[in-house]
């Protein structure tokens, strides 16, 4: 598909939210957009060149060539539009506040943000849901990366091959509070220890939670979170993974919050609250060191956004 471009030019700054994916029974379908956010600028250039540079959060991880994962997600837009041999190169400025590997949507946003940013120095030539399909083919599952393009509470799908997603506003003044402990974990280790196969009674009981979370999400019935946030299809078996799991979830409960899930793959942790919010964090830190292990809490809002174009100059 060859598809017109106009405008196309000059630097392109784009902000994308952190997600937080699953949310406890919503495995690979819910997730979370939160006010914690990367940014990148963006020039395409005609020839193989790349001039990258990262500041922040895992700088030092980003490559600088074109086996960065950004360029991956822009080439493959161009790609979509017929244009790949046009432009072959890129300078980016990534400032990433996400930690990286610690279930907190980073791949998503380096994706979503690299598609949203390309898409507009192209002069838009796709719509949110074709990047939403783009960034899903190379995610692998739509629940970070709904968030990201869309902003708050998402919940997805695969349908006939690609994404289909529906996003709004959460009505509950929901505070959410992040404990990042100071170790990584893959999603695909974190996948591995998962079964392939579930009791009935495991899946139904998932079913009812993950419906129960989003209408509670959309109507504010913020009483119900509690039992909502419950999950047998991928804690029990993660929560292995990470020393401490049961002891931070009850303390953050403890604290105050309404529900405490593993953030995506993990090894975050997140609680969901309306007060104490202080407290909540300082108790999930707590209980993760009496496990031997340091972490830090981050208290974020819902972001009601998703990623957006800060601005399009003319030149650096
Ligand atoms: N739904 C995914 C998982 C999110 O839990 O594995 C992490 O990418």
């Amino acid at each position: 598909m060859e598809r017109k471009t106009n405008g196309a030019g000059g630097v392109v700054r784009v902000r994308v939210p952190a997600t937080s994916a699953n949310l406890g029974p919503g495995f690979d379908s819910l997730g979370i957009a939160l006010t914690m956010y990367n940014e990148l600028e963006l020039e395409l250039y005609r020839e193989e060149k790349f001039d990258i540079e990262s500041f922040g959060e895992g700088a030092e991880m980003l490559p600088t060539d074109g086996t960065n994962m950004i360029w991956g997600a822009v080439r493959r837009l161009l790609s979509r539009i017929g244009q790949a041999d046009e432009y072959r190169g890129m300078k980016l400025r990534m400032y990433s506040r996400i930690p990286v590997s610690r279930g907190l949507g980073s791949s998503a946003a380096a994706i979503v943000g690299g598609l949203r940013a390309a898409n507009e120095w192209l002069g838009r030539p796709l719509g949110k849901k074709e990047l939403l399909g783009i960034a899903t083919e190379l995610e692998g599952h739509p629940d970070n990366v709904a968030p990201a393009v869309y902003g708050g509470f998402s919940v997805s799908v695969t349908y006939g091959g690609g994404p289909e997603s529906i996003s709004f506003r959460p009505d509950i003044p929901l505070k959410a509070v992040v404990a990042v402990p100071d170790f990584t974990l893959s999603t695909r280790l974190a996948r591995s220890v998962l079964p392939d196969t579930v009791p009935r009674a495991d899946g139904v009981f998932n079913v009812g939670r993950a419906a129960l979370l989003a209408a509670a999400m959309a109507r504010g019935k913020a009483g119900y979170l509690k039992m909502a946030l419950e999950d047998r299809l991928h804690q029990p078996y993660r929560k292995s993974l990470i020393p401490g799991f049961d002891d931070v979830t009850e303390a953050a409960g403890k604290a105050g919050a309404a529900g405490c899930v593993l953030s995506g793959a993990g090894p975050s942790i997140i609680a969901f609250t309306l007060e104490k919010e202080a407290a909540v964090g300082d108790a999930m830190v707590e209980a993760f060191r009496a496990n031997g292990t340091e972490a830090r809490a981050i208290v974020l809002s819902i972001d009601r956004e998703g990623a957006k174009v800060i601005s399009h100059r003319r030149e650096w």
